[in-house]
């Protein structure tokens, strides 16, 4: 079994936070997403894993490496253009040569694994085995319409959907995929759909079978559901302090304070983690807080909200919640009379102020 994990896409729903980080990279729990990814195939025991990437830059090349530190072998898989994920699968037969493989969204996120998903395409002895999750909003992914137990219908975001399940981005394939993938036209969006790949092998009585993901599952395409992803990872992770904390600060909850990192005269209420060399200072951070390295906050708060790497966040007169900062974003308070609110924004910010 082979692994094909997706790393490409423009990330359209996360801009500004896209225009300058792949959104694979953006780091959930202070970890990017991709590597919840990696982790997860190489715990089911898989050696192999492609990633296809963007043709036009390395920053995924760059910060993955080669995969020997999660004991993998990474072969980079260059995209031209975003034509679609059976275009993804189509331009990586090479790569995956005859042997099953899973294909894994590398903007999905799911609790618990995916090995119980390939020991069911293994027992069931299909052709494809698909993840089914519950969700509120079918609409915006693949539906599969279900009678009994059985797969009879696929489509794409279905203006009515035919249930209120959503196909998850964790696909396990044999070979018959290529046929699919070879065989079907571009969408009305341009895209080789693959929803229309699957739609292709119950068309041509292959054996489709599905698992329901029942803890959760996330597809991290909008700015809520990185802090959602962000929620749930952090309420599951144990906590353990290695930076300094002051005597005149408090932890509470599940907090994560990586070496390096420095409370002084602050409260931190976790699930919460704070990056190596980031400092905390005369400040409140919250539950749902992900701080990543090199960061500054001082006499200010702080709570559901992701921060990335050398942020600086000071004297900031009303909590931050439910925000999402790039690295090296600076939200200072203005010395300098007047005073006056003074803001450098790049493209499709958007900023809140009371
Ligand atoms: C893609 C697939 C869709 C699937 C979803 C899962 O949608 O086309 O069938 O349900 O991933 O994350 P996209 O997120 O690219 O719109």
């Amino acid at each position: 079994m082979k692994a094909l994990i997706t790393s490409g896409g423009k990330g359209t729903r996360l801009q500004p936070i896209t225009h300058t980080e792949n959104k694979h990279l953006i780091p959930i729990a202070n970890k990017p997403i991709l590597h919840y990814a990696i982790e997860a195939v190489a715990e089911a025991g898989i050696t192999e894993v492609g990633i296809v990437v963007n043709a036009d830059n390395d920053a995924v090349q760059k910060a993955i490496g080669d995969g020997s530190r999660w004991g993998v072998n990474i072969t980079y898989i260059p995209q031209e253009a975003p034509l679609g994920l059976a275009h993804v699968v189509k331009i990586s037969q090479d790569f995956i040569g005859g042997e099953p493989f899973i294909f894994y969204l590398g903007d999905n996120m799911v609790v618990g694994g995916v090995k119980r998903f390939i020991q069911r395409f293994q027992e069931d002895g299909c052709n494809c085995h698909l993840t089914l999750a519950r969700v509120p909003d079918p609409s915006r992914f693949g539906v599969p319409e279900l009678k009994g137990d059985r797969i009879v219908s696929i489509e794409e975001k279905p203006r009515r959907p035919k249930s209120q399940f959503a196909v998850a981005g964790i696909y396990i394939y044999d070979h018959h995929i290529f046929e699919a993938v070879n065989a079907i036209r571009p969408s009305g969006r341009g895209e080789l759909e693959i929803s229309d790949a699957h739609q292709y092998l119950l068309d041509h009585g292959y054996v489709v079978t599905y698992s329901e993901i029942t803890g959760w599952w996330k597809d991290t395409g909008k700015p809520d559901d990185l802090l959602e992803a962000n929620r749930l990872v952090l309420e599951n992770l144990s906590p353990r302090v290695e930076g300094e904390v002051d005597s005149r600060s408090t932890l509470a909850g599940k907090v994560i304070l990586e070496k390096g990192a420095r409370v002084e005269n602050s409260h931190i209420r976790g699930p919460a983690i704070i990056g190596s060399g980031t400092v905390i200072r005369d400040s409140y951070i919250g539950p749902y807080t992900s701080i990543d390295r090199d960061c500054l906050v001082e006499a200010s708060e702080v709570e559901f909200s992701i921060i990335m790497a050398g942020c600086r966040i000071q004297q900031v007169g009303i909590r931050i919640e439910s925000s999402i900062l790039a690295n090296d974003v600076e939200i200072v308070r203005a010395r300098n009379k007047p005073r006056t609110h003074r803001f450098i924004l790049g493209r499709s910010s958007r900023l809140e102020i009371v």
